[in-house]
């Protein structure tokens, strides 16, 4: 599986000691809020269960299931695959996502929540690939920019594979050209 990585970008130890700097911020705004943790499947799944484990206070787990599709005439339609189970009306919620990367997908979700009255909704996601940005959404906080590359490991996949590095990478260009 490594043979198939170019280049690492971000070693499992970086990777924790920034995951420790925002669990940190994370800490200061919300461990007297009781926030609901909105984890994005399946990419956001490593992620997330390397931040909670860092936010020592009470907070819900839960997660939602969404993919994108072109349907002919535009690209970045979104659909709920999955749904929350928690009620989230007036709870603060912090969505959970791997990567920030044309914007879709946290625009989609972000509109459906506030639809549902939360309190607060802030986005927490380990990478950021601005250069691809289509919708109009920011993350409150982010872990890393990436170049605009195929990125894996960490939770980000291809073809459902790479999901379990444990460094964030950049996929060698043979591995999806061929
Ligand atoms: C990836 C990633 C994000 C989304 C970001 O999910 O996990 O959820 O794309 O892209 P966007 O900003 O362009 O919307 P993907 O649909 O590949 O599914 P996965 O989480 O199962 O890997």
């Amino acid at each position: 599986m490594n043979n198939d990585i170019e280049k690492v970008l971000y070693t499992h130890e970086q990777v924790n000691h920034r995951l420790d700097e925002l669990a940190s911020e994370l800490t200061a705004k919300y461990h007297d809020q009781q926030p609901v943790i909105v984890s994005v499947m399946t990419g956001a799944l490593v992620f997330t269960g390397e931040m909670i484990e860092r936010l020592n206070f009470k907070l819900t787990l839960d997660y939602v299931d969404v993919s994108s599709y072109a349907d002919g005439t535009q690209s970045g339609k979104v659909q709920l695959i999955q749904d929350l189970s928690t009620d989230i009306k007036d709870r603060p919620v912090i969505i959970m996502e791997d990567i920030v990367d044309t914007g879709h997908t946290l625009k989609f979700l972000k509109d459906l929540l506030k639809g549902r009255s939360a309190k607060s909704i802030e986005i927490c996601a380990l990478l950021d690939k601005p250069d691809r940005r289509e919708a109009d959404v920011e993350g409150d906080y982010i872990g890393f920019e990436v170049p605009n590359e195929f990125i894996v490991g960490y939770g980000l996949d291809y073809s459902g594979l790479y999901r379990n590095l444990p460094f964030v990478g950049v996929l060698k260009r043979s591995v999806y050209e061929n």
